[in-house]
């Protein structure tokens, strides 16, 4: 009976000492760099056959050795996931462990009036909230803003692009940049980037030599949420989700990669035909509505833009074409001379690294890309930013973050507009 009884306690003791050590079931991050070939196959394995979301790469066919994987473990896996990596030996570590809190904080105080200055910039706002500042914005500065709906999206959302000029039009070459921000629902920041873009235009035009000089040269299409489906869907039921939302009858899975979905060697190695993948590429090139109201204004404005910039995040990364080949883009040592200025600027200013390159020497082969479909289209001047962070916070990048991270993507865009204005021609 003792014997019993001792056995017993202990039996406890052991199972509660084991739940305490296995620590919380809260969602989490995990970094693991997989140190071996077996290393990247067990984590694959783990990516794929357990409820988890990959942060970074973007999917497992781009996990490599001695590359960071960043991995979203929800609570109901975690368990299994630690279990299934200490019986393989392979270590990892917590990057985030309080991402309800984080997320908790990106969403807080989310509806602001847009009149009340500045501060509105400095947080994440919904859909709605977005379509409503739109609206206003729009209402209060009639002479410098026009909003074109150029199509919309799967769920039948409008896909409104703002286009920002200057006040004086006696400028008879004018061109333009094209600036999407949101193609992939998760990476809140862009959309907060396209927002803070029109405010700083609008702000700042007269007090600005540079911003100046290149609104009086360009006018600037802004489409803030080039994914609002997937942008909503990340607001109301899963923060993680990275594609649009668009359903097929022969899979349970939705969504297509917008940003795969572009006609530059699409659906080749870096993209999938699995509908289930977070790079599939859709059933044809500009299947998906989203892309092809985009690639449709862009191919009727072609002669007018002459620089596309596309924004996403995480990673802090200044990229240009080629995303869908090894090859050198015709002009890559002028984009390399760009981007680099603009990453040395970042550097100067706000003392934070930006790595700069093609697309897939900086990255990973990813084809179907917007920023490479636009440049075969001919905008020669075609760039991909990925903002903050490196994967301190990942896509949860508190919105105390958002000004910093703002200025610099802001910086680059400036530095390279400024050169585009500089190499336009003069009217024959
Ligand atoms: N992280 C981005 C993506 O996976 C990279 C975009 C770079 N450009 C490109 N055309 N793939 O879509
Ligand atoms: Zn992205």
């Amino acid at each position: 009976m003792q014997f019993l009884l001792i056995f017993g306690f202990l039996g406890v003791l052991a199972q509660w000492s084991w739940v305490a050590g296995s620590l919380n079931n809260d969602d989490q991050v995990f970094s693991i760099t997989p140190k071996t070939q077996a290393e990247v196959d067990i984590v694959k394995n783990v990516s794929s056959q357990y409820e988890t979301v990959l942060w970074s790469p973007a999917a497992p066919e781009f996990i490599r050795e001695e590359a960071e994987v960043h991995l979203f473990v929800p609570g109901n896996s975690s368990q299994a996931v630690r279990e299934l990596l200490r019986t393989h030996g392979v270590t990892h570590a917590v990057l985030l462990a309080n991402t309800k809190e984080l997320i908790e904080m990106q969403t807080r105080n989310a509806s602001t009036d847009p009149r009340s200055g500045m501060s509105y910039y400095d947080k994440y706002h919904s859909l709605e909230d977005i379509y409503h500042w739109l609206n206003k914005t729009a209402m209060e500065n009639p002479d410098r803003i026009k909003v074109i709906l150029i199509g919309s999206s799967f769920e039948k959302r409008p896909l409104y692009v703002v286009k920002l000029s200057a006040i004086s039009t006696t400028n008879t070459n004018k061109k333009a940049i094209w600036l999407d921000c949101g193609i992939h629902a998760r990476e809140w920041i862009a959309p907060a980037f396209c927002l803070w873009f029109v405010q700083y235009s609008l702000s700042f035009y007269e007090s600005n030599r540079d911003m100046a000089t290149i609104l009086d040269n360009m006018d600037v299409y802004v489409l803030p949420v080039m994914n609002p489906d997937g942008y909503k869907y990340t607001w109301t039921t899963d923060r993680m989700w990275r594609k649009n939302r668009s359903t097929r009858e022969d899979s349970r899975c939705a969504g297509v990669d917008l940003n795969r979905n572009f006609d530059a060697n699409w659906c080749t190695e870096g993209a999938s035909h699995n509908p289930c993948s977070e790079i599939f590429c859709g059933e044809f090139p500009e299947s998906e509505p989203e892309a092809s109201a985009v690639a449709s204004f862009l191919r009727r404005h072609k002669e007018a833009v002459a620089l596309y910039v596309s924004i996403h995040s995480y990673s802090q990364m200044l990229l240009f074409p080629y995303s869908c080949t090894r090859d050198l883009a015709e002009n890559h040592a002028e984009l390399l001379s760009m981007a680099k200025e603009a990453a040395q600027k970042i550097k100067r200013y706000y003392r934070n690294n930006y790595k700069y390159g093609a697309g897939a020497e900086t990255i990973y082969l990813a084809p179907g890309g917007s920023d490479d479909w636009a440049y075969k289209l001919g905008i020669k001047y075609s760039f991909t930013f990925e903002l903050q962070d490196r994967g301190r916070y990942g896509f949860l990048l508190p919105p105390s973050e958002i000004p910093r991270a703002c200025n610099e993507a802001l910086i680059a865009l400036k530095t390279i507009a400024l050169r585009v204005v500089e190499r336009i021609p003069p009217p024959a």
